[in-house]
């Protein structure tokens, strides 16, 4: 019997109305089941935007820094928890207990961020054009913002939107991935051992169709979603027709390009990490290397040998460097682009397919593969494959590296390794994507530096660093009038 477990609603772990459920499963262990979890519908959908709409009413006029505490308090009990999370989480989606370490200790960063972020939610103050007035803007919330997220950095990126959200005074209704609840419902956990108060975060757990009841309801003012650039589309149209406000963090395509120059050890490293780190499987996963011509011949055998020797296997195991893919279908798609890049006359310089070896064939393990002879407008370098799959390209210039990077619908991440300063400016400015690295894999943002992509990444908003706040707050301006009498700005001006 599968353990079973529960949303949270208004302060109460409950079933789905309904008492539908849906099983999750160990990527790297099919037969080992995380658990039974409910697939929610309209009912909790509407249940949970209830309690976070009265949970409002109070929550945003505590002051902010009380709101803070609470933020401390999460970061604390997440320190405390982090090894049990992470071993969960990595049971849950794959990636190895190194990574999943990381992902906790970015929620934690994230959380001692906004706690500190709560003492500086501030407006502006600016000279009134009239005598004995006085000018400001401050900052009030949202209100309830639906937050539905991916199965990849299952508690760094729900926190990316949920601890400013609420350290801003807005309430939450949260959905995580259906191929990562178990690691929402351990954040969850932390919330209520912190105390938060009943109803400021609200878990429903279900599929795409609980996010659709979350996207349409009337009474959720703003969305935040991070996944496939499909589905952020169709919740971009809703929430246009809507009126509500939508933060969209979608695919990539993200190039690393290595110049001539370029220390070509660093270079290898930061590739091997950047397009092989959590299985391929990030929004910032380097899909696209770009080679100068006199380097590419050297660095692509040194990258197949490399890619070769990736230890493959269940992520809590010590030593494993790549797990496994999340599920079947993406097993599938990723298989998939196999055929895609033999069809284009590319090559499949290694890998190529299913893992085999000593407990592989218990999970949706793919060999780290490389396509070498492709160029820019082949689908393998254009469509987002989210597995451990590298595509490399040719350039015989910097111009001509620039181009071929920038030769895509999408713009989240991006790198390029060089050791001329001129030309590392020049990439910075020439790049169009949300993130550029010198000298560094396309992965690896920090929790408060803005993130967010250009292109079809993204619809304009950044996650982390201060602007978030701006998604979280709406303006309000305020004139303070104490002339004793009527006052006409541009009437008493002309
Ligand atoms: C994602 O893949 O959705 O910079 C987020 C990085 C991580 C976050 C990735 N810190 O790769």
């Amino acid at each position: 019997m599968a353990t079973s477990f529960k949303n949270y609603i208004g302060g109460q772990w409950q079933d789905a109305a309904d008492n539908a459920t849906f099983v999750d499963t160990n990527p790297a262990r099919s037969a080992d089941v995380i658990g039974r979890f409910p697939l929610s519908g309209e009912r909790d959908v509407d249940a949970a935007v209830r309690a976070a709409q009265e949970a409002f009413v109070t929550w945003r006029r505590m002051p902010a820094p009380q709101r803070g505490d609470y933020l401390k308090r999460i970061g604390d009990l997440l320190t405390e928890r982090k090894d049990a999370i992470a071993f969960e989480m990595t049971r849950e989606m794959g990636k190895t207990f190194t990574e999943t370490k990381g992902d906790v200790q970015e929620a934690i960063d994230t959380a001692y961020y906004a706690a500190s972020e709560t003492r500086r939610l501030f407006g502006h103050t600016v000279p009134s054009e009239l005598p004995n007035k006085f000018n400001m803007s401050i900052r009030r919330p949202v209100g309830v913002i639906g937050v539905i997220t991916a199965w990849n950095f299952p508690v760094a990126v729900p926190t990316w939107k949920m601890f400013p959200a609420i350290a801003a005074g807005n309430t939450v209704v949260f959905k995580p991935s259906e191929d990562a609840p178990h690691s929402g419902m351990l954040l969850v956990q932390v919330f209520v051992d912190a105390g938060l108060p009943v109803g400021v975060v609200n878990l429903v757990q279900g599929a795409g169709a609980t996010g659709a009841a979350i996207v349409n309801h009337p009474g959720v003012d703003a969305v935040s979603f991070t996944g496939s650039t499909q589905t952020g589309a169709r919740i971009a149209e809703v929430c246009g027709r809507t009126h509500k406000r939508v933060s969209l963090e979608m695919g990539g395509k993200n190039p690393q390009i290595v110049l001539a120059d370029a220390d070509l050890d660093l270079a290898l490293e930061g590739v091997l990490w950047g397009a092989f780190g959590t299985t391929g499987q990030r929004c910032t996963a380097t899909s696209r290397l770009i080679l100068h011509e006199a380097i590419h011949d050297t660095l692509v055998d040194r990258l197949i040998t490399a890619a070769g020797r990736l230890k493959l296997g269940y992520g809590n195991e010590p030593g494993v460097q790549v797990g496994p893919l999340i599920n079947q279908k993406a097993f599938d798609k990723v298989s998939s682009y196999m055929d895609v890049a033999r069809s284009e006359g590319v090559r499949i310089a290694c890998g190529g397919k299913r893992a085999m070896g000593a407990g592989l064939d218990m999970g949706y393990f793919f060999e780290p593969t490389v396509f070498t002879g492709v160029t820019p407008n082949m689908r393998v370098a254009q469509e987002e494959i989210f597995g451990p799959v590298l595509s490399v390209l040719k350039a015989s210039s910097y111009e001509e590296a620039v181009a071929i990077a920038n030769n895509t619908e999408y713009g989240l991440s991006s790198s390029i390794y060089t050791k001329d300063v001129t030309i590392a400016f020049r990439a910075i400015e020439d790049i169009e994507a949300g993130i550029t690295y010198i000298n560094g894999p396309t992965i690896g943002a920090e929790a408060h530096m803005p993130f967010g992509g250009v292109k079809h990444t993204g619809n304009g908003h950044r996650e982390g660093g201060w602007e978030v706040f701006d998604f979280y707050t709406e303006t309000k301006s305020v004139y303070i009038d104490y002339s004793g009498k009527l006052q006409k700005a541009q009437i008493d001006n002309q």
